[in-house]
């Protein structure tokens, strides 16, 4: 089964005039797509792009399933690591195992995630883990984040404060090849190392070894993950409109934006579960597509996330009859992997027997269906991504169909969508205000600026 994408509330014959009419579509891409699929190809072929080709790395595999026989007995995993090199390991440990894996009793390790600097975090943390029967594994692509270093310097003093000889055994290192600290860190103390391919951007790199290894640890069944990539690949690279989902998706978002002033795309999955996929393609979509174009304008379409049917009582009334700036994009799950029956118990209360005899999942599909019914009757444009389950080989497809959406969506812009220079800009004035060496005038431009800013404080 493969997941589907349902556009039809996004056109006019639905919501009027704020939808786009099919005929636009077509003769857009009539005109324009070739060129961007050929774009986009040449850059596969040339290897600027390496995530199209993550689902069909066997050697990586076959190492992590390697590294899995030493860790059978592990109780933790730890991912150190922020932005791009933790948000789809999230993703996918609420996806798979769920948002209450480690309160269950799956015999699985459990998985925490340092990612930010906070520390009330981090010292609760530090509280709950036993260094002897956890695995850290440090994510970071150019081996110098702050934010990555730090906490593995904080985790790394914790070990050989509590458990030395655990060191070299229990840490991972996931990083570039040979560029940045981390590198050269693994290397002098021995250590089990991933490589991050260097033509693969920290949020194109779920697939990669980045999401692979602590998925793999924890129980994810990583071959179907690649697997549903994979076949969703032969989906997506078909140059039509009308057959390739990602193309379709990208050329709706791109239009309602030149066209209808649709700045914002939400997506709303209908599952717990789903709902840190939401911060996952926030990052993706934010990232990649807030650019100066190739005119020197700046573009971009703000992600924003929402969580059916919890949303239904904070958001939707801003999207129905808030300003006409939004796509909303529901996923569905067709059929979830547990059924709650709702109990026959108060079935004198009329206006509550209804519900009993039914089930959570008809309730939680049925309340998409009508928050879709009503957006639409208010003529705002919504699509639906249809997922049959939620489980690696779907869960692998819809990343993968993200992606492409993503990367082809950039073609439409004309921008960059594989850099991130602002994202830069803030690492380098992080150094800056740390005192790292080599930024020092970089601090005394930001100290100026300070003293000469007017403060305003109440
Ligand atoms: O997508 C990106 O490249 C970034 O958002 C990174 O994922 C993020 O900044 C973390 O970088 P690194 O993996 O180098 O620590």
């Amino acid at each position: 089964m493969t997941i589907r994408y349902r556009f039809e509330n996004s056109l006019y014959e639905n919501v009027g005039d704020k939808g786009l009419k099919y005929d636009d579509i077509l003769s857009y891409a009539k005109e324009n797509l070739e060129r961007h699929h050929k774009d986009l190809l040449e850059k596969r072929k040339n290897k600027t792009l390496g995530f199209f080709d993550l689902p069909y790395d066997k050697e990586l595999v076959n190492k992590i399933n390697e590294l899995k026989k030493k860790y059978i007995n592990i109780k933790n995993v730890v991912v150190i690591g922020i932005g791009g090199s933790s948000l789809g390991n999230i993703t996918l440990n609420d996806a798979i195992n769920g948002v209450y894996h480690n309160d269950r009793d799956t015999g699985l390790p459990k998985i925490y995630f340092a990612d930010n600097v906070d520390p009330e975090k981090m010292a609760h943390l530090l509280e709950i883990l036993d260094p002897k029967e956890t695995v850290f594994n440090v994510i970071t692509k150019s081996g110098s984040t702050a934010e990555t270093m730090t906490n593995f310097m904080v985790l790394y003093d914790f070990l050989q404060e509590n458990a030395p000889e655990k060191i070299k055994e229990n840490l991972i290192i996931t990083t570039d090849k040979e560029n940045g600290n981390l590198v050269k860190i693994a290397a002098k103390l021995g250590l089990d190392t991933f490589v991050v391919p260097y033509n693969v951007g920290g949020r194109f790199s779920v697939l990669s070894s980045v999401g692979l290894v602590p998925a793999a640890l924890t129980g994810v069944d990583i071959e179907k993950l690649l697997q549903g990539a994979a076949d969703m690949d032969k989906i997506c690279s078909v140059c039509d409109i009308e057959k390739n989902p990602a193309y379709m998706a990208a050329l709706i978002h791109y239009l309602l934006y030149r066209d209808k002033d649709v700045n914002i795309n939400v997506l709303m999955p209908y599952a717990d579960n789903l709902a840190s996929l939401s911060d996952w393609f926030r990052q993706l979509w934010a990232e990649s597509l807030g650019k100066i174009d190739n005119k020197g304008k700046n573009v971009g379409i703000t992600p924003a996330k929402s969580v059916g049917a919890i949303d239904q009582h904070s958001q939707v009334q801003l999207y129905i009859e808030g300003p006409f700036d939004k796509l909303i994009t529901f996923i569905e799950v067709e059929k979830f992997r547990n059924t709650v029956k709702i109990p026959e118990v108060f079935t004198e209360i009329k206006g509550l027997n209804y519900l009993c005899g039914q089930t959570l999942d008809t309730l939680i599909n049925n309340e998409k269906k009508a928050t879709e019914i009503a957006l639409t009757s208010a003529n705002r444009p919504n699509t639906s991504i249809i997922l049959p389950v939620i489980d690696e080989y779907h869960v692998g497809q819809l990343f993968y169909m993200l992606e492409v959406m993503t990367a082809f969506a950039g073609e439409l812009f004309n921008i960059d969508a594989f850099d991130q220079p602002g994202v830069e800009a803030g690492k380098v004035a992080t150094y800056a205000l740390m005192g790292r060496e080599g930024y020092e005038s970089k601090r005394k431009e930001i100290e100026k600026e300070l003293k000469n800013k007017k403060q305003r404080e109440m």
